[in-house]
């Protein structure tokens, strides 16, 4: 797509450099990883995060994930466990993120892990999000580049759709291969997923060989993510449908469903990984088209399907 915004940058030396100095200077910038965009600001400083706080209108008690370019550079921030390091050896860096002890002399800021006694790491695996950590003295605190409880943005357009001039900064680093959150694993106890994605339970099971619990929606929040209403396109969702509703959308998956201007298939080839690349844009295109709703056919509730289903079960609650 054209760039037509002036705070989207290519990923080139000299705006590397740029970037490097807009986190030294306590900015927010956004950054692609491969799962979806972040609004990412150094960890180490209270006056950084308390910017992406404001920026997302997000609540105080929901911590961020700190973004590192290995597991080195983490040592004097976490506590780590046998777990961790061979979930790290098997998926990192990639599309999933740890919730691990922190470490008393951490210099994460407190704001940023809601001050509680845990912290979400993650180490993306998108070469922009690396290149930009191997030149930084910090980790990133990122969040994903939306309003609290929206969609999340998936290319660097939809961050200027959600900021506008706002954030003044932008990498541009195309549009993200995988397009849904990481999967987030619960780490200080008994292995729990708190939010499905990429790496799918069964993966995370065969490594550590042990039964992996899941808690997406548990009564006691442990991951605000987990909160019933989340990934909201700004218009009604209904999930499970067989058709569209007045003036709405009907997003599709697979070869049965005709097409229409109304009609948006996921997949129709039905592939999972496609869907799910597909469903924050589609979402997006459909609210900007000005439809008033969306239905969304049923989705196989496998492998990533289980991700996808998350999200639009989240997006469908009021
Ligand atoms: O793919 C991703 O994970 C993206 C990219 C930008 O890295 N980031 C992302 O961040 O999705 P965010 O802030 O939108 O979602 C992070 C989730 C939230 O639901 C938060 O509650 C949870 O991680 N979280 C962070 N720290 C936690 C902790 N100590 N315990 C439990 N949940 C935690
Ligand atoms: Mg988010």
């Amino acid at each position: 797509m054209k760039n037509i915004y002036l705070n989207i940058y290519k990923s080139n030396f000299a705006n590397f450099k740029k970037a490097k100095k807009n986190i030294e200077n306590n900015n927010v910038i956004g950054l692609p990883t491969e799962t979806v965009y972040g609004l990412a600001a150094n960890a180490y400083s209270d006056r950084a995060i308390k910017k992406i706080f404001n920026l997302k209108k997000r609540p105080s008690f929901n911590p961020l994930i700190i973004h590192y370019k290995n597991k080195k550079s983490l040592d004097k921030d976490v506590v780590y466990n046998k777990n961790f390091v061979k979930l790290y050896r098997a998926f990192c860096p990639g599309p999933i993120t740890f919730i691990l002890k922190k470490n008393l002399q951490s210099k994460i800021s407190i704001l940023a892990c809601a001050r509680k006694k845990t912290v979400a790491i993650r180490f993306p695996k998108h070469k922009v999000a690396r290149d930009l950590l191997k030149i930084l003295d910090n980790p990133l605190a990122a969040p994903s580049a939306n309003i609290s409880s929206r969609l999340s943005p998936t290319c660097a357009n939809d961050v200027v759709d959600e900021f506008g001039k706002k954030i003044k900064f932008i990498l541009d680093g195309g549009k993200c291969k995988i397009g849904l959150e990481s999967t987030i694993l619960d780490l200080t106890n008994k292995p729990t997923i708190l939010r499905p994605g990429a790496i799918s339970l069964e993966k995370i099971q065969r490594i550590l060989k042990q039964k992996v619990l899941v808690k997406t929606n548990s009564k006691v929040i442990k991951s605000p993510g987990q909160l019933k209403s989340h990934y909201h396109p700004g218009v009604p969702v209904y999930i499970n449908r067989n058709g569209p509703k007045k003036a709405g959308a009907f997003i599709t998956f697979g070869k049965k469903f005709k097409s229409g201007n109304n009609y948006f298939n996921l997949s129709k080839s039905g592939n999972l990984e496609q869907a799910a690349n597909n469903l924050y844009e589609l979402m997006r295109k459909i609210k900007n088209k000005n439809f008033k709703s969306i239905s969304v056919c049923k989705i196989p509730n496998v492998n990533l399907g289980k991700a996808i289903n998350d999200r639009l079960k989240k997006a469908s609650n009021k």
